[in-house]
């Protein structure tokens, strides 16, 4: 767990304030997801059958967890949730699959973290609503297949590249989200606003879309953090001034890149020349996990221009040296 304002991991606080949408039309971005999604859920209404399973996968804070509840309310069924990492005997899965009831969705987060002999339970219970379990002990056990009721497995992953294949093949729909643009983000910024009961104008939307790493979850933070300093300062609306000024004291700069994002850049230039540089040297140049880097330092700089990737190691690009406002050294070569 990092602390960083920014950091897409879903911290406690996350959680409680209930600014998540609970119906499609509600859910911004993600449209092509989202309009496919829509006449899946609306076939398998009319069917009266259980909606087939579905993957969904992106960085965290993108919102599967959020579209994973959503369509279980669309398909007016139970919601019901389990964690990868959670389900660790095979007793655990089946307590869980024998409490479904026909069409409700049962979603497993992280799934990718499930262990293989248990997805291995998953896949007849996927194909043809089945649990195949053991009874009795050494000698005398016996193999007993118990009926389940049609449902539709919504699975959740960080890394698509984890999931095995014969687990991915049993998803019928399997969706990619993206990350966000300044323009749904500044939607997110409004709707989350008004939901906390704050106004907020749209050069601050804007401002606060614009730093939110393409992230609904920072996005959400970020506002939350400004409506404290809205509301200490006595201001109604959320405007340009107080937001500029919150992110100054967060520490959020104009891109939405934080200490950490100038460390790790600052190391890169200053340490190594600008790269390239091994993830291992780089990692222990600066105290980190080599994994740390890659899952969660990186990926932003990375989508946004700041480091590239070469089979040497990670370079600071042109965009890292002008943001950081350092000029490139002459290079050996
Ligand atoms: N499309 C959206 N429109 C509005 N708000 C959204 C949208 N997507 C996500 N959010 C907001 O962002 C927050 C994070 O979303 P969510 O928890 O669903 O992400 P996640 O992809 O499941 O992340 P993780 O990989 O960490 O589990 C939610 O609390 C929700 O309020
Ligand atoms: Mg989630």
């Amino acid at each position: 767990m990092d602390n960083r304002i920014i950091t897409n991991e879903e911290l406690e606080e996350d959680k409680i304030e209930n600014i998540r949408p609970e119906r499609l039309s509600e859910y911004i971005g993600q449209t092509e997801v989202k309009e496919n999604i829509e006449v899946f859920i609306k076939s398998a209404l009319i069917r009266e059958e259980a909606l087939d399973h579905v993957l969904l996968y992106g960085p965290p804070g993108l919102g599967k967890t959020t579209l994973a509840a959503i369509i279980a309310n669309e398909l007016g069924s139970n919601f019901k949730t389990a964690s990868g990492p959670s389900i660790e005997k095979s007793g655990d899965l089946a307590a869980i699959l024998s409490t479904l009831e026909p069409n409700d969705v049962l979603f497993i987060d992280e799934i990718h973290r499930m262990p293989r002999f248990i997805e291995e339970i998953l896949y007849p219970a996927m194909e043809d609503f089945t649990l195949d379990i053991i009874i009795g002990g050494e000698g005398s056990s016996r193999s007993i297949k118990i009926d389940l009721p049609p449902f539709t497995l919504v699975g959740a992953t960080t890394r698509a590249g984890d999931l095995s294949s014969p687990l991915r093949d049993r998803f019928g729909i399997i969706s990619k989200l993206n990350y966000y643009t300044e323009e749904e983000l500044t939607k997110i910024a409004k709707r989350t606003s008004k939901v906390l009961n704050i106004d907020i104008d749209d050069e601050a939307s804007v401002e606060v879309a614009k730093r939110s790493r393409g992230t609904p979850r920072i996005c959400n933070r970020l506002i939350k953090r400004i409506r404290d300093f809205a509301l200490v300062e006595g201001k109604s609306c959320i405007d340009i001034d107080i937001t500029n000024k919150a992110l100054t004291k967060l520490k959020v700069d104009k891109l939405g890149l934080d200490e950490t994002d100038y460390h790790l850049l600052r190391a890169i230039i200053e340490k190594f020349n600008g790269g390239p540089v091994g993830i291992d040297a780089l990692a222990s140049s600066i105290g980190e996990e080599a994994t740390t880097i890659e899952d969660v330092y990186e990926p932003y700089l990375l989508q946004n221009g700041f480091l590239k990737r070469t089979n040497r190691g990670r370079m600071a690009t042109e965009k890292a040296y002008q943001h950081l406002g350092i000029k490139r050294q002459g290079t050996l070569f």
